[in-house]
């Protein structure tokens, strides 16, 4: 069996497996990226925009800020509305810091793109990955490429292999905790090459579901609509998006919409999920392996760049000898995702109408919004938030 040594084995090159990578590198510890999927089919996947200062931070730190800074859009607020209240949160003015628009898929070119030129070794198209003796003093992954069995020895493994990855499911089933809220409802997403129908993000709780307006560029859109769990993305032609898109957004804004064919629809659910503990043994999860948030509060992508920030700074420690920090990970980490969590909650039962809900909430809902309106505090907690708790 052909073998290979490393320090850290990462399981997953989405963007936590390729910022830890890029981290560790510049520190001179060496990782192999086990990836099952083809860059193409890595890039593929449209995911948020929203980067939190925190974010754009690291990501400098990593080195991968060039094209970021040229094309990424810095944004001081957003809009919260329903038919009746349009909330600005002045995300600035309260907290002197903004957010980044700037795709998630871009963040993942830059990153590979690093990963090249800094001659990291990244294997695509990997299968049947197997994680073992996670308690011994050094671990082992076995895998097939290119036809073959191979091992890759290592000091730790990092889980960065997503919700549908085997990392977390290496953990014994009866020594993990899972927390889950499944919401009944999924956002249909379209891209278009069109201006955005506003300078910042609408978040609208419209009668007719909740909308989004969001964008990557000043000439690319990222639209969203509540719909139902049983409808497909076939269900769901142009005109009929963009026809449901502008009822749901205030009136003013929809009289500017710009509508035009769009290159990329599809249907994610939402789901909060939480697994626990994020450590056992050599191994760690990371990002979207342990953690899924629905995407109202933007934290994705976000909660995924904190775990890395905790993971690589105690990995850094502890092949220096020095055990504090990945022992303390699990614990970090969990405080920072259950506030996300909370967050992320809270956005989308105040934005979201549940089918088969009571007129009570209905105005919790307005309630919520009418708070917002009249409360800098208010305001002022969600902005904090909004961009971002300190890692
Ligand atoms: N073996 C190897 N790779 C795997 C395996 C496996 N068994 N299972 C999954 N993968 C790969 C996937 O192909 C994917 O490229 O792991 C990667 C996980 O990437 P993501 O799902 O994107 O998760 P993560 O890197 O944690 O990204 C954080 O933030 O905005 C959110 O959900 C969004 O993906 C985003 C996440
Ligand atoms: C997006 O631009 O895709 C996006 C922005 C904000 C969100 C979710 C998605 O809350």
């Amino acid at each position: 069996m052909t073998t290979l040594t490393t320090q850290v084995a990462i399981i997953g090159g989405g963007p936590s497996g390729l910022l830890l990578s890029q981290l560790l590198n510049k520190a001179g510890i060496d990782t192999v990226i086990l990836e099952r999927a083809t860059r193409d089919h890595v890039l593929s996947r449209i995911r948020a925009g929203i980067l939190e200062w925190g974010t754009v931070e690291l990501l400098r730190e990593a080195g991968v800020d060039a094209r970021m800074d040229k094309e990424g859009i810095p944004h001081d607020g957003c809009y919260l509305t329903d038919e009746e209240l349009m909330v600005h949160i002045d995300f600035k003015g309260l907290t002197g810091k903004q957010v980044m628009v700037y795709g998630q898929t871009e963040v993942t070119t830059d990153l590979y793109n690093a990963q090249a030129a800094m001659g990291t070794t990244v294997l695509h198209e990997v299968s049947d990955v197997e994680i073992h003796d996670l308690d011994q003093a050094k671990s082992y992954v076995d895998f097939t490429h290119e036809g073959t069995r191979k091992r890759l020895e290592c000091l730790y493994v990092a889980g960065c292999d997503g919700f549908h990855g085997v990392s977390r499911k290496t953990i014994p089933e009866e020594k993990r905790k899972e927390f889950e809220r499944v919401y009944p409802f999924g956002w249909l997403g379209i891209l278009s090459e069109t201006p955005p129908v506003n300078d910042e993000l609408i978040y609208s709780n419209s009668r007719h579901g909740f909308a989004l307006a969001s964008m990557r560029n000043e000439n690319l859109v990222r639209y969203y609509v509540q719909v139902p769990l049983t409808d497909k993305v076939e269900d769901w032609s142009d005109q009929r998006f963009w026809d449901e898109f502008s009822r749901r957004i205030p009136s003013e804004a929809a009289s500017r919409l710009v509508t035009g064919p769009s290159i990329e629809k599809s249907i994610a659910p939402l789901r909060s999920f939480v697994s626990e503990p994020l450590r056992w043994g050599n191994l760690f999860l990371v990002g979207d392996s342990a953690h899924i948030v629905p995407p109202t509060g933007a934290k994705g992508l976000n909660l995924a760049a904190s775990d890395v920030y905790y993971l690589y700074t105690a990995l850094i420690d502890a092949v220096k000898g020095k055990t504090s920090g990945i022992d303390e990970y699990s614990t970090r980490a969990l405080a920072r995702i259950w506030k996300a969590m909370r967050f992320s909650w809270q956005m989308t039962t105040m934005l979201h109408r549940f089918d088969g809900e009571d007129a009570f909430a209905e105005q919790m809902r307005k309630a919520t919004l009418n708070h917002l309106a009249t409360s800098e505090t208010a305001r002022r907690d969600l902005a904090e938030n909004y961009i971002g708790l300190p890692f």
